[in-house]
């Protein structure tokens, strides 16, 4: 059991949190959504079913299998056939929303419209978002989770280009005008600073592309160095993003309907070696993970300090560009998992300041309130457990960012088992998985009930061990664990015995 710290006891202004002793689903306001996260490359499979088109993923994970661990994601977790059953597992989490992401190449096998639309693909996600609804499990579609058609890769290099606008915002509005009166809560992109920085400057994703700014690529990185590519990759997000909002606005079925970008901002604390700078330091850096792209749908356009360290390789908005994007989300998603400590990179030249090493520093994880211990390297395998990084995010966007809504779009742990991955009694017994999510669920109910922060859903990662991009199915995230050597058995683990219970209506409100 949890303790709570503190509870208001009166009245103020923010989220109006009821008294409890201990922290379960009726610690949280009314009405407060609780769900799981997924993404359609990550749990469909089923990638030449009917006529589903590459993704720029298929073609990536084909020319480097040895990026991927030698893994693909043909079947992944076959979610594509098993949806009606993973549909009950939410039912028996008691989570009342569920994440999901619509694959691109599905709807239009060759990116754009004209060249064909695969009804089977649309039929799917609409028999999909049904199930859920049937079933009380609130939908959050996200638009565009990392999969562009292969075909405009292609064609012009994908969001290389501007003409990824216009086609983003036909298929975007595609979705809209198909699935809008059903589901009513939308996310553009899914974590453009992973999607411009891994694919496009460390070439730790597909397009698996680098910048000749970032000391230390390694082996991965041997083609497309550019150092403009991050920013003009998220130039064309963001217009692509602004663009179909405009959109979104503009569609009759989709009143009542919000929509807005999941971040993936980790949360930074100083180190002392800037004496006494740290915090000029922590700000820079949380402009850059953070503001780089929310800066510009709050306030229309990018951070100061952006523009200073980057100069020309900045591109910038015209004035109609920024009108547009001023605005143009009604919450910010956040994708939280880790915090890291912000030093500056000593040996970074002042002149040629890079976005990776001098402006975003390097860090380096730490255990800090967690009794998990974790290796030198950041990986999504293991994580320093912060569950405080949370709530000061939290308070940090309220503060910055003029109190907006605030959905958690992910929080999970994820974890590479090695060579106990196929022991169930190892493998099912996840307490640090547990441990997390206890510490975060109550760093999130401090940040609501105390300081006020207008949070109003939780989506955990994941439902299920899924495809873990770079790491295969190495790093497991799930609540579910994924028999991948009997025929994709889903087991329970603790964790999601544990997420249930939290969940559980009290008897009164059954
Ligand atoms: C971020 C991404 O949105 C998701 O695709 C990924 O699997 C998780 N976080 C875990 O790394």
């Amino acid at each position: 059991l949890l303790s709570l710290v503190g509870s208001p006891t009166r009245a103020e202004e923010g989220p109006v949190c009821p008294k409890t002793d201990t922290l379960s689903r009726a610690s949280f306001p009314e009405g407060f959504m609780f769900g799981t996260a997924t993404a359609a490359f990550q749990v469909e499979g089923a990638v030449n079913e009917s006529c589903r088109g590459p993704s720029l993923w298929d073609i990536y994970i084909k020319r480097y299998p040895h990026r991927v661990k030698n893994h693909n994601a043909d079947v992944a977790v076959d979610f594509y056939h098993r949806y009606k059953e993973d549909i009950q597992l939410l039912k028996r989490l008691n989570t009342d929303g569920f994440r999901l992401s619509i694959s691109w190449p599905r709807i239009f096998p060759h990116g754009r419209m004209e060249k064909g639309i695969n009804y089977d693909g649309v039929k799917f996600y609409h028999d999909l978002i049904d199930e859920l609804l049937k079933n009380d499990i609130t939908p959050l579609v996200t638009v565009f989770h990392w999969d562009t058609p292969a075909d405009l890769e292609d064609e012009y290099g994908g969001f290389l280009s501007e003409r990824i606008v216009a086609d983003f915002v036909e298929y975007a509005n595609f979705t809209f005008h198909e699935y809008g009166d059903k589901v009513k809560n939308w996310i553009t992109f899914n974590e453009p600073w992973v999607f411009s920085r891994s694919g496009y400057d460390v070439g730790k994703k597909a397009p698996g592309r680098c910048s000749p700014y970032v000391k230390d690529f390694g082996p991965l990185c041997q083609d497309g160095r550019s150092g403009f590519e991050p920013y003009v990759v998220s130039h064309n997000l963001l217009l692509s993003h602004a663009e179909s909002v405009e959109a979104f606005r503009k569609c009759e079925k989709c009143k009542g309907g919000k929509i807005g970008i999941a971040h993936s901002p980790a949360w930074f604390e100083p180190t002392d070696l800037e004496g006494g700078h740290g915090e000029t330091t922590v700000n820079r850096v949380l402009d850059f993970i953070i503001g780089w792209h929310l800066d510009p749908t709050t306030y229309g356009d990018y951070p100061k300090s952006m523009k200073d360290a980057i100069g020309p390789r900045l591109p910038s908005f015209t004035k109609a560009q920024k009108a547009k994007l001023k605005g143009s989300t009604d919450f910010v998603g956040v994708n939280y998992y880790t915090s890291f400590l912000a030093k500056p990179d000593q040996k970074a030249d002042p002149r040629n300041p890079t976005w990776a090493t001098d402006s975003l520093v390097e860090f380096e994880p730490k255990t800090v309130d967690g009794s998990i211990k974790i290796g030198s390297q950041p990986s999504t395998a293991k994580m320093a457990v912060y569950a405080k990084g949370l709530r000061k995010l939290m308070k940090y966007i309220k503060d910055r960012y003029d109190s907006p809504e605030i959905i958690i779009t992910e929080n999970g742990y994820g974890e590479d088992l090695g060579d106990k991955d196929d022991d169930h009694s190892v493998a099912l017994n996840d307490h640090n998985r547990k441990y997390y999510l206890q510490r975060h669920l109550l760093a999130l109910n401090e940040a609501i009930c105390i300081d006020k922060v207008n949070v109003t859903s939780y989506f955990l990662w994941s439902l299920m061990d899924n495809f873990e991009w770079q790491d295969g199915y190495t790093a497991r995230f799930g609540l579910y664990y994924i028999d991948f050597k009997n025929n994709l058995t889903r087991m329970e683990k603790e964790s999601a015995k544990w997420y249930s219970e939290f969940l559980k209506p009290k008897p009164n409100q059954q």
